[in-house]
């Protein structure tokens, strides 16, 4: 009976200490800091970002959402960092994201569930572009997909 006891206690800890460690990776490292590396690191989103928004911008589709953004330069790149540090933050980089949540930077702009899935589109072509494989693309899509819910009014 002791005996018995014991191992159920032990098989507790362990299990506890599994789901613990687990949580710890959701919370710190979301994807993980070998995509990160794989990425290429601060550069290697940057260059992405880079092309990603050049291509979200000339978007038919998107283009309308960033008539007044576009209008200054200074505008374009704040945008561009702050998406350097949300995706590097979101795939387990050192970057730390600082400014509006997701909600509160696209509230009343009007966006739709088709123009959210088309900025995706756009997105994952710039990470092809830039040599990330499907599995990655997969990867950081179903991160970014993450956002939907707050984007899209
Ligand atoms: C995963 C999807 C998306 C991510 C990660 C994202 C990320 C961001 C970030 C980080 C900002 C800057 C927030 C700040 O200034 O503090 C921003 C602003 C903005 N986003 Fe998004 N966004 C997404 C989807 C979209 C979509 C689908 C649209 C429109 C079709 C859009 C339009 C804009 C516009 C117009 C701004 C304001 C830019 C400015 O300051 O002029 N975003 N977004």
């Amino acid at each position: 009976m002791k005996k018995q006891i014991l191992r159920i206690a032990s098989c507790l800890l362990i299990s506890s200490t599994i789901l613990l460690a687990c949580n710890k990776d959701d919370n710190n490292m979301p994807v993980g800091s070998e995509l990160y590396q794989r990425l290429g690191g601060n550069a290697g989103i940057t260059k992405v970002v880079d092309d990603g928004v050049a291509i979200v911008v000339a978007d038919p589709q998107l283009a309308p959402y960033f008539a007044i953004t576009i209008q200054s330069q200074e505008r374009v790149d704040a945008l561009k960092a702050n998406i350097v540090d949300l995706l590097g933050q979101t795939v387990g980089g050192p970057e730390v994201y600082t400014g509006l949540s997701m909600k509160a930077a696209h509230v009343g702009m009007g966006i739709e569930d088709d123009d959210f899935t088309q900025f995706l589109v756009d997105f994952t072509q710039a990470l092809q572009d830039n040599g990330v494989s499907p599995e990655d693309q997969a990867t950081i899509g179903a991160a970014l997909e993450s956002f939907r819910v707050d984007i899209v009014e």
